[in-house]
């Protein structure tokens, strides 16, 4: 085998308009689990460690190429503009000038996103100096080009769809459009294409037959899975590759030990590890970093991204989560939203319609209904009665709230803060505190209840 992994040049063809997709995005910065497209195929070429990597780009090529850029800062990607889309042949010589004499090429598609580095890698331990095809056995094979072999099972030529023969048609081995080509052939092959067929484009398919009539071998790959293979032209093809990719991570996830209700009813948006034993009911969204660790149950329809959650949590149908820290044996929801800059140290009880933002929950403290807690410290024992509000913005700035260890809040007090609830200090129901209360008492602060004797009969006489 020729040491491949110094020598290869990645060109991802990416010009194409996309027109079917009926969006004002260029067809590549579509998103697959929640990456461009072309990102995905981009992030796989990387790991091959390429000499060299080249976009050949047309249409939305600026909005294309900012987007990338800000993905991969620093990067030495080499950028072609295709100006007429004449063919992927054509595509190809355009990269000829960034293309060395030796080593080899490998041809990959902006819209093409599922391919993966396995079977990228297995092309490349083939790969002997000769010339590499990718090729999938397709039940329906019609859109792609054929595979004809010969007499001896040698692959002979690649035949277009729509420059097939009535009995070509019948050929179910097509061709996928990924190659690796030895470079020492290129120029002679690129520019000999002619484009006298029946889409009038230069082919870059017209190269194997140009490999055979040389002697050159042939040798070929298939995919394990197909979706690997498959190209984005409309909104249907990119929801189908969408659940290919949902498919195989849940089904990774699957293997990995968790428990899913129903590995189609889940969406992973970028990553997720679970310890043992976590179970995950139905319509859930993953983003960013998620990690559970064991015997973590999540109900029906939270979202969750960016979080940490400790052993032993359940979160409760319908919650929300987002760049937080969740201790042990807590339990969240249903219905609860937990906000940026969240922290529960454990045993946390946090109820339906709950919102906590940028606040640290102490040890088995419980906020269980209807309460807004933001910029606040909360100590460990502390009981939040229903529907009280922490005030952390005046307007202008925000303020933090402290409430001390073994503290009482009672139902519907408003806290208005910066102000400090001392140790142990029980607030009675529908207080407003403003001011630092002494621990360990309890603090009243509201109008005094009163009867307006005789209003009701003189309101009636009215
Ligand atoms: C191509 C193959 C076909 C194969 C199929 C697999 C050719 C001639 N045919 O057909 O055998 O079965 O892929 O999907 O190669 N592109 C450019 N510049 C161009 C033309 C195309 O960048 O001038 C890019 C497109 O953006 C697209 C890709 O190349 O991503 C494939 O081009 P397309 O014309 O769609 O090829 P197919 O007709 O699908
Ligand atoms: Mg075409």
């Amino acid at each position: 085998m020729v040491d491949t992994m110094t020598k290869m040049n990645v060109v991802i063809l990416a010009a194409g308009q996309g027109k079917r997709m009926n969006s004002k995005l260029p067809k590549v910065l579509h998103q697959v689990g929640n990456k461009p497209m072309l990102e995905r195929v981009i992030s796989t070429a990387l790991m091959l460690k390429p000499e060299n990597l080249i976009i050949i780009y047309g249409h939305g090529g600026e909005v294309v190429k900012s987007a990338i850029n800000k993905t991969f800062p620093n990067n030495d990607f080499v950028w072609i503009f295709q100006d007429k889309q004449l063919g992927t042949g054509h595509a190809l010589k355009c990269a000829l000038p960034h293309i060395n004499n030796d080593g080899a090429t490998l041809v990959l598609y902006g819209d093409v996103p599922l391919i993966s580095i396995y079977t990228l890698q297995h092309m490349q331990e083939l790969y002997d100096g000769s010339l590499v095809m990718l090729t999938a056995v397709l039940d329906n094979p019609s859109g792609y080009g054929r595979v004809v072999r010969d007499a001896d099972f040698q692959i002979k030529c690649i035949v277009e769809e729509k420059d097939t023969s009535q009995s070509e048609k019948f050929i179910n081995e097509v061709n996928t459009g990924f190659y690796i080509l030895p470079n020492q052939y290129l120029d002679e092959w690129l520019n000999t294409l002619v484009n006298d067929n029946s889409q009038g484009e230069y082919y870059l398919t017209d190269i194997i037959a140009k490999a055979y009539k040389q002697n050159i071998e042939i040798r070929y790959y298939t995919a394990e899975h197909n979706y690997e293979i498959m190209g984005v032209n409309n909104k249907l093809q990119l929801e189908y590759l969408e659940r290919m990719h949902q498919c195989k991570l849940a089904e990774s996830l699957l293997g990995s030990g968790a428990t899913l209700l129903d590995k189609s009813r889940i969406d992973i948006r970028g990553k997720i590890t679970c310890g043992m034993d976590c179970v995950i009911d139905i319509n859930c969204i993953f983003e960013g970093s998620v990690i559970l660790g064991d015997n973590v149950v999540i109900g029906a329809g939270c979202i969750l991204k960016n979080v940490i959650i400790s052993n032993d949590v359940v979160i409760k149908p319908y919650s929300i989560l987002e760049d937080a820290k969740i201790g042990p044996n807590s339990q969240i929801g249903p219905y609860a939203r937990i906000r940026p800059g969240t922290e529960l140290t454990g045993g946390a009880h946090i109820g339906n319609f709950v919102e906590i933002k940028n606040s640290n929950i102490g040890l088995n403290s419980k906020v269980n209904h209807l309460t807004y807690i933001g910029d606040t410290d909360i100590g460990s024992g502390v009981n939040v009665g229903a529907g009280s509000v922490t005030c952390n913005y005046d307007g202008k700035n925000k303020f933090r709230t402290v409430i001390e260890n073994n503290s009482f809040i009672g139902s519907g007090t408003m806290l208005v803060a910066p102000v400090t609830i001392s140790e142990g200090s029980v607030i009675g129901a529908g207080s407003t505190i403003t001011k630092t209360t002494l621990a360990n008492e309890l603090t009243v602060s509201r109008a005094r209840q009163v009867t307006v004797k005789g209003w009701l009969s003189r309101h009636k006489k009215d």
